[in-house]
């Protein structure tokens, strides 16, 4: 077995962390060891400067109680703060619960098969929940709140955690083996999104199996290329002569439900799932080292020849895109919506601008990418559905410009006008939307720290920007919008179109928030003073707006050795004397981080996504080895001994009923 082993560590864990540019990640030090080394709290505190850093940097206020912090700044938020920490379940604040609505593996179908880890099969996992759980949807049924379509999107995912027999200890690390052709196949149905009908009964959200209009979406669905790339000779392939139709979508992280009810998928980190090389002198070399195509983590090359670049060279250009499902019919082509751009998508939030053009917010989630904006040609029509579902058709993107004094402009993407030309490169819209990344590089756009979502307030106008962190940013590369080298721990920009419309091309901008740890000097964090040691945070990845228009951000990277806590989901105050206060509502168990999070439109559920749970765990006491799927660091949600962990969404509800956090 040795000599087959895979060389690569946790290949899909390296890819969700995503890389610069085309570097292969598997070099790179853990961003929990980049930080420990940088920002060791406890090795700060034995300086000489600890005591008055710290005396700088926390305001008497911070010594009150939390509560009467809270009372004097006006906070919009009002719930008891869970307490910060590292174990093996989730908690949620005192007063609600959360309960685990559906796990990885899961029946979706009357007919779907029992979960059996042991005997996996990718017929049975086609029909079942599947993994690492990312962005959550809810489109309403009947205008009801209690009742709706909940859709999922599974990025990726863990084969150490997943296979029994996969891996052994090696010098304390884990080797993981090849995988057969049928851990593929699992692995490949485990991907894509899920569309399942769930209702409220008495209190509690229930998953309708017998839903009409529920789906499995995978790596094997037969998707549609539509827009202005449609039919490009670079997007033709041995299996596809017309450069429409591609099999499957790939790393759906975030996403989006549009006005008129459709799902969005995003597809992120693409690059990591081809292998092989590209044929000598081929003219995708340089796009594909754009994207860092191919990142090789995944085997399914071994087995599929559109994984591999040496016998199917066109097949990357088939993703990056945002998809766009139609939820009413189960037998719905998904489309690929080419004008969208093609980047590594976090994600597609969207909102109707003043003019009724729909504007959709997306993010591109590498080190120095860039925010763009997509703005419908058409406009929406709330009383046709039928009529709003192409507006993804036509329009025009924008890449983001951050200017130092805080003004911005959205800069457009459009074959022939400034740089985008034939002489650059750019023979048509296709190329420019191929390569969505080169036209925003020949435009100036500003080189953010890892854009992930983006989202939009109906409430205040206001639109906000993740930006999860960025460790290669050196002193002489910062920026007014990334004003941190080696940021660690991220921030979050805060933006106002002109005149509040969102399909403005001009705005402005501030930092909300830069995240970490407030009482480290060194770090720079903006939280309030008001904001408990429980209540800061490392690495937004996603957020939600509530229907009040309260923030709540998810992250990705805390740890026991990153920051002390896991990650969690956390309310933040953006308005009045309470802004940039926040507080820990929910976390996760040791390993996982949190998507979704997602509030029903009566604010009374927050469905939160916990992904690859138990995937880590060295630097945490309760167990302080590799964990993998026979020696695990947790067995969340189920705590028994024959399952393994589970990525699982989970709906949050008040004891009793009610608003979250009023
Ligand atoms: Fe899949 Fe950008 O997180
Ligand atoms: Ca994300
Ligand atoms: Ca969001
Ligand atoms: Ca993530």
């Amino acid at each position: 077995m040795t000599e087959d082993l895979c060389p690569k560590m946790f290949p899909t864990t390296q890819l969700e962390e995503a890389d610069g540019d085309g570097h292969n990640s598997s070099l790179n030090p853990t961003m929990g060891e980049i930080i420990s080394r940088r920002f060791s709290r406890r090795d700060f505190l034995q300086g000489s400067l600890a005591v008055s850093a710290i005396a700088a940097t926390v305001s008497p206020v911070a010594l009150m109680t939390a509560e009467k912090a809270r009372a004097a700044t006006g906070s919009a938020f009002s719930f008891p703060e869970v307490e910060a920490g590292v174990d093996a379940n989730h908690h949620v604040a005192e007063g609600y619960d959360a309960d685990v609505l559906l796990r990885w593996g899961d029946a979706l179908f009357p007919d779907s098969p029992e979960f059996d880890p042991v005997n996996q099969t990718a017929e049975a996992q086609a029909r079942q929940f599947g993994y690492n759980n990312d962005y959550v949807g809810f489109i309403p049924l009947g205008g009801a709140a209690d009742h709706g379509l909940l859709v999922v999107n599974h990025e990726y995912t863990n084969p150490h955690l997943m296979f029994p027999g996969l891996v052994k200890v090696v010098d304390g690390k884990l080797e993981q083996g090849p995988l057969t052709q049928e851990q593929v196949d699992v692995e490949m149905a485990a991907h894509g999104g899920t569309i399942v009908e769930i209702r409220r009964v008495d209190g509690k959200w229930q998953v309708v199996r017998e839903g009409k209009n529920n789906r499995r979406i995978t790596v094997n669905t037969e998707m549609q290329i539509t827009g202005p790339a449609a039919g490009n000779d670079r997007l033709k392939t041995s299996a596809d002569s017309t450069g429409t139709k591609v099999i499957g979508t790939l790393n759906n992280c975030a996403g989006g439900v549009t006005p008129w009810g459709t799902y969005i998928m995003a597809e992120e980190n693409f690059h990591g799932y081809f292998m092989g090389e590209l044929p000598a002198g081929h003219p995708e070399a340089s796009n594909y080292e754009r994207y860092g195509v191919p990142e090789g983590s995944y085997e399914w090359g071994r087995f599929y020849d559109r994984f591999d670049l040496s016998k199917e060279p066109n097949e990357p250009n088939r993703f990056g895109w945002v998809v766009e499902v139609d939820v009413s019919d189960p037998n719905s082509v998904p489309k690929k919506r080419t004008a969208l751009g093609r980047t590594k998508h976090e994600g597609a939030e969207s909102i109707v601008a003043k003019n009724g053009k729909v504007v959709f917010y997306l993010g591109d989630d590498e080190r120095f990418d860039y925010v763009y904006k997509f703005v419908t040609e058409g406009t929406y029509n709330p009383d046709d559905r039928a009529a709003n579902m192409d507006l993804l058709e036509a329009g025009t993107l924008y890449v983001a410009k951050f200017n130092e004094d805080g003004s911005m402009g959205w800069l457009p993407l459009v074959h022939g006008q400034g740089p985008l030309t034939a002489e650059n490169g750019f023979a048509s819209q296709a190329d420019v939307l191929i390569e969505t990344r080169r036209a925003g590089d020949v435009l100036g756009a500003t080189k953010m720290d890892r854009p992930e979502d983006v989202q939009p307030n109906e409430v205040n106008g206001k639109v906000y920007v993740m930006l999860t962190n960025n460790t290669k940013r050196k002193a002489d590369e910062v920026d007014a919008a990334n004003p941190r080298a080696e940021n660690a721990f991220g921030h979050i920009i805060e933006i106002s179109e002109a005149d509040g419309d969102f399909s403005a091309t001009s705005g402005k901008w501030e930092v909300l928030l830069k995240c970490g740890d407030p009482s480290v000097a060194e770090v720079g964090a903006t939280f309030s003073t008001e904001t408990t040691k429980n209540g800061w945070f490392g690495m937004p990845d996603n957020c939600a707006v509530d229907s009040a228009g309260r923030l709540w951000v998810s992250t990705d990277g805390n740890s026991n050795e990153a920051t002390g806590r896991t990650d969690g989901l956390w309310a933040v105050d953006t308005e009045g004397d309470a802004r940039a206060t926040s507080r820990l509502f929910f976390r996760v168990p040791v390993g996982a981080e949190l998507c979704g999070p997602l509030f029903t439109p009566d604010d009374e559920t927050a469905f939160v996504a916990v992904q690859h749970p138990g995937d880590g765990g060295e630097d945490w006491g309760g167990h302080g080895r590799p964990s993998y799927y026979e020696d695990l660091s947790t067995r969340w949600p189920d705590f028994k001994d024959d399952m393994p962990v589970r990525p699982s969404v989970l709906a949050i509800t008040k004891v009793g009923g009610g608003k979250i956090a009023v």
